[in-house]
C-alpha cells in the first residue's frame, strides 16, 4: 500500500512559514520558474543538494531550436514527433518549437555564451534531427547554462535559496496543494512551507536504473510526491535509453554525447563494422530508441557488454577543442578520442513519463505546478528528441510563471495560516538494508525493465517491488530512506505502465509484442 504521506506529523506541532510560490528544483526547470516570479511574489526555491547539483549542470550536447537558414519551427515539429513515434501531442510540440527561440534568446540575453563562429551562432547536429538546430557550449552546455541561471538568482532580492533541504511531501487541504513538507538533514528536523501554489521541478529518476547517466539527485522524488498527493501521472513505461554512456565502472556512467556522432563518429561492431548502416536511414544519428536496440542485438551476437564509438577519422585537433570535457574523461579512463575505438553501452538517461500537465504546466492536482523532466506534457511522445528537453524546461516554465499570479490570487496568506494537516497512519519499526535494497531495485528494473521488456520480465519485476513495498510502511528520518521510498514507488508505477501497453513505440519495446499497434494503442497511460 502506498501511504499518503512518508511520515506522520501535525502541523501544529511543526514550524511553518508563508510563501507565494514555492519551486522545489534548481535546474533549468526551477531556475526559470524562479527567476521569472521572484522580482514580485515571495518565492522559496528549494534543492535537496548544493544549487548547482543538477542534471542540468552535466548536459552536454545542447539545446534544440531552429535559429539555422535552412531551418524553421515547421522542421523542428516534424523531427520532434517522428521521434515521438506516434504520441506527442501536436499542440504541445508546437508551443515548444515556436516559443523555444526566444527563450533561448533570453537565456543569451542573461549572459549565456553559445560556440559562435564570428558572430554567427555555431549549429549542431544530434539523433533524429534532419539539420544541425543545436546550439551548444563546446560539449558543456548544462553547465554554461545553469552558472548563467544561478548568477541571476543569486541577484533577485524576492527569491530565497535553501540548499540541503529535502522535500518530502506535498500538503492538500481541500483538494488543493498548499505546500511542502519539508526534511532537514543536518538538524534532522521536519518543517513545513506554505504557498499559494508548489511548482515542482525535481528532474528525472535516472537512478532506479543501475546503468544511468543521471547523477545521484535523480531519484524520482517529485513523481513519487505527486503521486502519493494524488496527481495523476502519465507516460511512465517511456524511459530513454542513451546510447553511448562510456563502459566503465563509474557510476553514474559517463556520457558521451550523441553531437559527437553529430560531427561524424561512428558506431562499430565487435568485428569493426558500422552496424547502424542499412539499418535506418540516418545510420548513426538515427532516433535512440532505434539505435539503443540495435546495439543490444549487436552486443547479444558479439557476447560482449559494450559496443564501440569511432572519432578517430575526426581532426585530433577538433576533438580537443570542441569536444575538450569528454577527450579528458577518456583520457582519464586510459582512452584516447584520436587513436582508440571507445567502449560505450545504453544507459538510462531521461524519463519521458511523469506528473501529467497541461500546456501551463498544470497538473490535475490544484495549485500543483511542473515543469521539466519531472513534467509529461506529451511533448516528447514515445521517444524524446535530443536536445529537446532544456528546451521543455526554458518553455514551459515560463509559461507557468504566465498564469500562476491570476490563477492564485484567491489564496491569501490567512487561508494558509488556517490550514491544519496531519498524517498518523500505524508504520512498522523494522531495519531496512538501503544499500541492498536500493541495488536490488535498480538491477531489477536494469534486466526486467530496461531497453527490452516482456510480460514475463515484468511480471517479475512487479513481484520483486511488492515485496520492496513493505519499505514504503517504515518511518524513515534519512534522505536515503526517503529516496528508496520514492524509487520503489516509481519503478513500481513504470512496470504497471510496462505491462500494460502491449505493443512496441518509441523507446518501450515488448519482446512479445514488436509490432506497434495503432489501433488499440495510439493513446496515453493514466496511472492515478
Ligand atoms: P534537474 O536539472 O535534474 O534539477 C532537478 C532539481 O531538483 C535539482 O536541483 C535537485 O536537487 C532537485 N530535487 C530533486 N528532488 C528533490 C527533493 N526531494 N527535494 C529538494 N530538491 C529536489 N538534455 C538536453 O536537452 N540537452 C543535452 O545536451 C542534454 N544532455 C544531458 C546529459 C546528461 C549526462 C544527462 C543526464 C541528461 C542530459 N539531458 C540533456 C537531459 C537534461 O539535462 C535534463 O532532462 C534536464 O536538465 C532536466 O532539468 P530539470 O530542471 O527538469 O531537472
Ligand atoms: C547528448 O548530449 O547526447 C544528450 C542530449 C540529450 O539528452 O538531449
Amino acid at each position: 500500500m502506498i501511504p499518503r504521506y512518508l511520515v506522520n506529523f501535525d502541523s501544529e506541532k511543526l514550524t511553518k512559514s508563508f510563501y507565494d510560490f514555492i519551486v522545489v528544483g534548481s535546474g533549468i526547470a526551477g531556475l526559470t520558474a524562479a527567476l521569472r516570479v521572484c522580482d514580485i511574489h515571495k518565492t522559496l526555491l528549494l534543492t535537496k543538494g548544493e544549487v548547482r547539483e543538477t542534471t542540468t549542470w552535466y548536459a552536454q550536447g545542447g539545446v534544440a531550436t531552429a535559429l539555422g537558414k535552412h531551418d524553421s519551427p515547421e522542421l523542428h515539429f516534424e523531427d520532434t514527433t517522428r521521434a515521438g513515434d506516434g504520441l506527442c501531442e501536436p499542440e504541445v510540440v508546437k508551443i515548444l518549437v515556436s516559443e523555444g527561440r526566444e527563450r533561448v534568446m533570453d537565456l543569451i540575453d542573461m549572459g549565456a555564451e553559445f560556440d559562435r563562429l564570428g558572430e554567427e551562432i555555431r549549429l549542431t547536429r544530434e539523433g533524429g534531427h534532419s539539420l544541425p538546430r543545436i546550439l551548444h557550449v563546446g560539449d558543456a552546455t548544462g553547465s554554461a547554462i545553469e552558472a548563467t541561471l544561478v548568477r541571476m538568482a543569486k541577484l533577485c532580492s524576492g527569491l530565497e535559496i535553501q540548499e540541503h533541504q529535502f522535500a518530502l511531501d506535498l500538503l492538500t487541504s481541500e483538494g488543493r496543494c498548499v505546500g511542502l513538507l519539508v526534511f532537514d538533514p543536518a538538524l534532522g528536523e521536519f518543517s513545513l512551507c506554505f504557498a499559494r501554489a508548489v511548482i515542482l521541478a525535481t528532474g528525472g529518476a535516472g537512478q532506479i536504473y543501475s546503468v544511468t547517466t543521471n547523477p545521484l539527485i535523480s531519484t524520482g522524488d517529485g513523481m513519487s510526491m505527486a503521486y502519493r498527493a494524488g496527481a495523476e501521472m502519465m507516460d511512465m513505461e517511456f524511459v530513454q535509453f542513451h546510447p553511448t554512456a562510456l563502459d566503465s565502472e563509474h557510476s553514474p556512467r559517463f556520457l558521451i554525447t550523441e553531437a559527437l556522432r553529430g560531427e561524424g563518429a561512428y558506431l562499430r561492431d565487435c568485428s569493426g563494422k558500422r552496424f547502424m548502416v542499412g539499418v535506418h536511414p540516418m545510420a548513426e544519428l538515427a532516433p535512440r530508441g532505434v539505435v539503443v536496440r540495435e546495439m543490444i542485438k549487436v552486443m547479444e551476437r558479439c557476447r560482449t557488454d559494450h559496443v564501440y564509438l569511432d572519432a578517430t577519422h575526426i581532426p585530433t585537433e577538433k576533438l580537443k577543442v570542441r569536444f575538450s570535457t569528454i577527450w579528458q574523461k577518456c583520457e582519464e579512463c586510459g582512452y584516447s578520442l584520436a587513436t582508440d575505438l571507445i567502449p560505450v553501452l545504453p544507459a538510462a538517461h531521461y524519463m519521458i513519463g511523469g506528473v501529467k500537465a497541461d500546456v501551463d504546466g498544470r497538473t490535475t492536482l490544484p495549485g500543483l505546478y511542473v515543469s521539466g523532466e519531472v513534467a509529461a506534457t506529451g511533448v516528447h511522445g514515445a521517444n524524446r528528441l535530443a536536445s529537446n528537453s532544456l528546451l521543455e524546461g526554458l518553455v514551459f516554465s515560463k509559461r507557468i510563471v504566465d498564469v500562476l499570479g491570476r490563477e492564485t490570487e484567491e489564496i491569501s496568506q490567512n487561508n494558509l495560516r488556517g490550514v491544519r494537516v496531519k498524517s498518523s497512519i500505524p508504520k512498522r519499526d523494522v531495519w531496512v538494508d538501503l544499500d541492498g535494497s536500493r541495488r536490488l531495485l535498480q538491477e531489477t528494473m536494469m534486466e526486467k525493465v530496461g531497453v527490452t521488456r516482456s510480460r514475463e520480465s515484468l511480471g517479475e519485476a512487479l513481484e520483486v517491488f511488492g515485496d520492496l513495498e513493505e519499505i514504503l510502511e517504515v518511518e524513515f528520518s534519512s534522505v536515503k530512506g526517503f529516496e528508496l521510498q520514492n524509487m520503489v514507488i516509481v519503478a513500481k508505477l513504470i512496470a504497471r505502465a510496462a505491462s500494460m501497453r502491449e505493443e512496441s513505440r518509441g523507446v518501450h519495446f515488448r519482446e512479445d509484442f514488436p509490432e506497434k499497434d495503432d489501433a488499440n494503442w495510439k493513446k496515453h497511460i493514466i496511472l492515478r
